[in-house]
């Protein structure tokens, strides 16, 4: 397989890829049934994954002219946390993910710990064909993006992973733990643990690496 960078012409055939996988098997959106029968698109989600996708930072796998795995990479600067990002959320499940994910985000508060970086470079997103997976192709695409990632000057590297196989993956790559959020102890104000996903994903980790 080769891994090319994604342009606006992948944004259809990322999308399709992403309904066929990641919004249907990634761990909370697994859990939450985000995708079903009743609701077949999450159009937030949607417009989430694909508002950057001709950023020359993104990443996609392909296999004899199919796509077969994609990196969905974004940049970080310093201060992203007291900014607006104008991104509205109406839907009732992603609007959860997204609760996490910025809780996730100012606890881990990764700029503290580079105090000297101004940029860093995220994987948002990263799915593999269920077909092809075990075989190192997430490690290939993180590699990958480590190099986009020193070509933009960027310092270093941040992941928020929803997934144990992506914590095992970046901690296959020399990245190193952050910051912990156990799912059994993520709780809504009425003391409801929100995510339930099936064992191995026992936590959101953050890893981090200087690249
Ligand atoms: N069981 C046990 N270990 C596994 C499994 C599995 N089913 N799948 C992967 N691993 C391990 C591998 O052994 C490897 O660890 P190692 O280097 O210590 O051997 C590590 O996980 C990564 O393996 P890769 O082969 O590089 O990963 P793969 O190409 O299979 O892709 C991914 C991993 C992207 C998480 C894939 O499982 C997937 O698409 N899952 C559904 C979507 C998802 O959850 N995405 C990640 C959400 S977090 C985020 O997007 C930032």
């Amino acid at each position: 397989y080769d891994i090319l960078v994604a342009t606006n012409d992948d944004q259809e055939d990322i999308l399709n890829f992403l309904r066929t996988f990641f919004y249907k098997d990634e761990p909370l959106n697994k859990n939450l049934g985000l995708i079903s029968n009743e609701t077949p698109r999450c159009k937030d989600l949607e417009k989430f994954s694909t508002k950057d996708i001709g950023n020359g930072l993104n990443l996609k796998a392909v296999h004899n002219g199919k796509l077969i795995g994609v990196c969905l990479n974004g940049i970080l600067e310093r201060g992203f946390l007291d900014k607006d990002d104008d991104f509205e959320i109406t839907d009732r499940k992603f609007s959860k993910i997204v609760a996490l994910l910025d809780k996730v985000d100012r606890d881990a508060d990764v700029f503290a710990k580079f105090p000297a970086s101004a940029k860093a470079v995220s994987v948002k997103i990263i799915s593999v064909d269920g077909a092809y997976r075990g075989q190192g192709i997430a490690k290939e695409l993180v590699n990958k993006t480590r190099d986009l990632a020193k070509e933009i000057g960027a310092e270093f590297m941040a992941v928020v992973c929803t997934s144990h196989f992506t914590a095992l993956a970046l901690k296959k790559l020399g990245f190193e733990l952050h910051y912990t959020q156990n799912y059994a102890d993520y709780k809504d104000e009425n003391g409801q643990v929100v995510f339930n996903p099936e064992p191995p994903h026992a936590a959101c980790t953050v890893y981090v690496q200087k690249i």
